[in-house]
């Protein structure tokens, strides 16, 4: 009889992020995969499953415009009980740290069912940053049975929290998987863009950045836009409407700032690759941008992902718009900076995290 594994997905990146997983797993028969979309992102979710080919077996559908974390929380808690219920998995994977990882990993264990964390052991140690994504982690860290570390300064935050350290293993990060079967097939941007200008990749969303601080990212963006004519900025808006508000009213109309939806991943991996330099608040874009050769600077007070940081290849530099217009500027004025910054490391993985957790998974269950 094959074991049912089932695996939970909310937010587009845990989609990218379990995609990998949940294709290994397929290949063995001794495994019933089953595919739990919670939808607490519904676009978003549905490019990337349409993007690796996913189909859900379970869909709860639960995203509202505008969800507040408690509804969210309550509606996931209440909705994933049932489906354990009915599935009566042997194992539940779930990757990172969004409400429905959190969820999944409490529904478990109230259920008594054996919960796999994929990227376990990030840590910024600070609560307010990223919120609520530490508490998130740092819950489904506790309630985990089997702990998929990308790196080893994750498997050793998790050493620090008293976990058992044969219950973890360091894995690399599976974005590095999804990214390498994009990337090496030369994908295309499909957003037209002027080839003579040097192209600056956007991303925000993070709670913690709303109002001012993302006012303030805008206005680095202006700045820099205004003061170099060669450069050009692709910014694909998030959908929550805090994000949407701020970045429309500050940057709609300008001739060099490109505002579009969330690009799919294909075209989204084109745009790092054609990129000089990108700016972002996510987490999945500080592993894959290094590993593109694509220097990020991270518009956040703290990263839960220091291994890049620590090569020199992904710069802190926070949310106060001179700070990021001068480093910005420093890296488009100065070409041995630049080289020194865009070197092309990969410290999150090596493409093959996903085959190792199903080793992992196979020799438990098998
Ligand atoms: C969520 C995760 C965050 C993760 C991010 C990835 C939580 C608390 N946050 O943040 O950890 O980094 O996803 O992007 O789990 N919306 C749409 N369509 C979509 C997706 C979102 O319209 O496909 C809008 C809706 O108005 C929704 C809002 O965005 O209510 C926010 O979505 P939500 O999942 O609450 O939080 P994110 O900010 O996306
Ligand atoms: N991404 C995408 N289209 C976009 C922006 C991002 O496909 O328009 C991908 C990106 O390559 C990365 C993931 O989405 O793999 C990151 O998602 P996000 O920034 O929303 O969440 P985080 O990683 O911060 O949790």
């Amino acid at each position: 009889m094959p074991k049912t594994i089932l695996c939970a997905v909310g937010t587009r990146p845990e989609a990218i992020k379990m995609a990998p997983v949940i294709r290994a797993l397929q290949a063995y028969a001794e495994f019933d995969v089953r595919v739990l979309a919670t939808a607490q992102h519904r676009g978003m979710l549905d490019q990337i499953f349409a993007c690796f080919d996913i189909r859900p077996d379970i869909d709860l559908d639960v995203m509202r415009p505008n969800q507040s974390l408690a509804s969210l929380t309550a509606r996931l808690l209440n909705d994933i009980d049932a489906v354990l219920v009915n599935e009566k998995p042997a194992l539940v994977l779930a990757q990172g740290d969004t409400t429905t990882v959190m969820t999944v990993a409490l529904a478990c264990f109230y259920r008594h069912i054996p919960f796999g964390h994929v990227e376990a052991g990030l840590r910024t140690g600070d609560l307010n940053n990223p919120f609520p994504e530490e508490m998130n982690r740092i819950v489904a860290g506790r309630l985990a049975s089997l702990h998929f570390s990308p790196t080893v300064s994750a498997r050793d935050n998790l050493l620090r929290e008293h976990i058992p350290q044969d219950t973890i293993w360091v894995t690399g990060n599976t974005v590095i998987d999804a990214l390498r079967s994009v990337a090496d097939t030369r994908p295309a941007l499909a957003v037209a863009l002027d080839d003579t200008k040097r192209l600056i990749l956007v991303t925000a969303h993070r709670r913690e950045n709303f109002g001012a601080p993302l006012e303030n990212i805008c206005r680095a963006i202006l700045q820099l836009v205004d003061d170099n004519d060669d450069i050009q900025v692709l910014f694909p808006v998030h959908p929550n409407p805090h994000v949407q508000q701020t970045v429309r009213a500050f940057l709609q109309g300008h001739s060099r700032i490109v505002l579009c939806e969330p690009l799919d991943y294909i075209p989204f991996v084109a745009a790092m690759q054609r990129a000089y330099l990108i700016l972002s608040d996510s987490g999945g874009v500080q592993e894959e941008a290094p590993a593109l050769g694509k220097p990020v600077l991270v518009l956040r007070k703290e990263t839960e992902r220091p291994e890049a940081v620590d090569a020199g290849v992904v710069k802190l530099v926070g949310t106060a718009t001179a700070d990021i217009v001068g480093l910005a500027q420093r890296l488009l004025d100065d070409a041995d900076a630049y080289r020194a910054v865009a070197r092309g490391v990969s410290p999150y993985g090596d493409g093959a995290a996903a085959q190792r957790i199903v080793d992992v998974v196979l020799a438990r269950l098998g």
